[in-house]
């Protein structure tokens, strides 16, 4: 359908366009060479399209400007660290004042009661932990459910991404478990820890529980790591009764389904998993996460704990639950991530997802693109993809960069990993149509 030829073509043009107009960018990055490894202070960094990552001078609400003074739309948002738009007003003064009064002491400040309550409030579960990555909320979950079911192994989808979890980085190759391509010095082959197992297959989740071995499934109600993938009807009541019949926790990580509402798809889609997970935008990007869990859970971990070893059992970190993550959550929660913010940018993920379902329609792209309350996302395959399977065979990284880079010139900032778009409590109907104005030049010279 895409003439690879032609894309080639428009790719190095759009190449050449980029690294003209990013002269400072270019240098900075020469310079990064010298001392970070592989040029960026973070290697996903690298993944951006274009021959170099732009440096970033001020980022603010939804739009952020970089070195060379040009001036970008961002839907990206941090991979969604920034989903509260960048630095609002109201997050800066609170941050700035709490900096000011103490940051960190290991010992618990009020704001930590006030945030325990909203969390209890949004999401349903009763008790509150708090952690400095969604990572770390992950894993720290995943030993409490360990620990308490005496099980070894962990459950996730395949092709999921829940951070740097090494249980997790685990696909189905030729029907068996391994780990997955890219996987970095894996600490023992993951099929050693994990069943792995398609999202949307009642029967094979069904099969993998029947071991009764698996502590946990760690799951995203909606997989949103490959693409967005949204749950069959009636999936998560189905696969709740499994893992309850075959004695299994469940984690949502709420991370990025965040998106779906105030307090995510537990509470749009009415879940009752044992563990939730949220960190990325919890403190407006300050880094902070959270763990909540049920009050059976918290019973029973309570009950195998002891005072004295409380700070050896490799749950909870020095930093975490620090006086200023917790002032950024609060303030965020408060006045930021609020029910009447979720009304402002599911509408305006709407507006995204119609635009580009009508240009994929007027090019006879054979290409889909799904919304989840403010994220949507296209994809390159003519219906929206039931598994990770189905959606990583459909990926197509030259044409994704492609589009990225193609974007990016034009002054919108897309995800790097697939096509993910989210919006901000502040992004504006203009910059939405700037980027379906983007992505129907891109077809139309795709087309052409
Ligand atoms: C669903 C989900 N969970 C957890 C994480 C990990 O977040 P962090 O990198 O902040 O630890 C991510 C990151 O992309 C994520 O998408």
């Amino acid at each position: 359908m895409i003439d690879r030829g032609k894309l080639k073509e428009l790719q190095t043009r759009e190449e050449k366009r980029f690294v003209a107009d990013h002269p400072r960018s270019a240098a900075m990055y020469a310079r990064a060479k010298h001392s970070l490894l592989g040029g960026v202070p973070m290697n996903w960094m690298k993944k951006w399209a274009g021959a170099f990552p732009i440096f970033v001078a001020l980022a603010k609400g939804a739009r952020f400007t970089d070195v060379d003074g040009r001036e970008y739309a961002d839907l990206c948002l941090g991979d969604t660290g920034a989903m509260t738009g960048h630095s609002p007003e109201v997050v800066a003064e609170a941050i700035a004042k709490r900096v000011r009064e103490g940051i960190t002491l290991m010992l618990p400040t009020e704001d930590s009661l006030w945030v325990g309550e909203e969390l209890k409030r949004r999401f349903g579960l009763p008790y509150w932990q708090f952690a400095l990555t969604a990572t770390d909320a992950n894993r720290f979950a995943i030993r409490i459910a360990r620990e308490i079911t005496q099980r070894p192994k962990v459950l996730v989808f395949n092709y999921c991404y829940h951070g740097t979890v090494d249980e997790s980085f685990v696909t189905i190759q030729g029907g068996l478990a391994g780990p997955r391509r890219g996987n970095i010095g894996p600490p023992v082959n993951p099929e050693e820890t994990t069943r792995v197992v398609e999202f949307n297959d009642l029967s094979a989740l069904e099969e993998a529980l029947q071991h009764h071995d698996v502590a946990v499934v760690l799951a995203e109600p909606a997989m949103t790591n490959v693409g967005i993938i949204l749950p069959d009807d009636g999936y998560w009541r189905a696969a709740r009764e499994l893992t309850r019949r075959y004695g299994t926790l469940l984690i949502a990580d709420e991370t990025h389904t965040i998106c779906a509402g105030p307090g995510g798809c537990t509470r749009e889609w009415k879940l009752d998993p044992d563990f939730v997970v949220f960190g990325k935008p919890i403190g407006s990007g300050i880094p902070g996460s959270t763990y909540g869990v049920t009050e059976e859970v918290a019973q029973r971990i309570t009950a195998r704990i002891h005072l004295e070893d409380c700070d050896v059992g490799g749950i909870g970190g020095t930093l975490a639950g620090n006086a200023l993550s917790l002032a950024a959550m609060r303030i965020t929660l408060e006045k930021v991530l609020t029910p009447a913010a979720f009304e402002r940018m599911i509408p305006l993920a709407k507006r995204f997802n119609d635009g580009v379902a009508l240009e994929i329609k007027r090019h006879g792209l054979p290409w889909n693109v799904i919304q989840l309350g403010a994220r949507a996302e296209y994809h390159f395959s003519e219906r929206p993809p039931r598994n990770g399977g189905e959606s990583a065979a459909a990926a197509d990284f030259e044409l994704e960069r492609f589009l990225h880079l193609y974007a990016l010139n034009r002054g919108v900032l897309l995800t790097p990993f697939h096509n993910m778009a989210l919006i901000s409590p502040v992004t504006s109907e203009a910059d939405v149509d700037l980027h379906t104005k983007i992505f129907r030049e891109a077809a139309e010279e795709l087309a052409a």
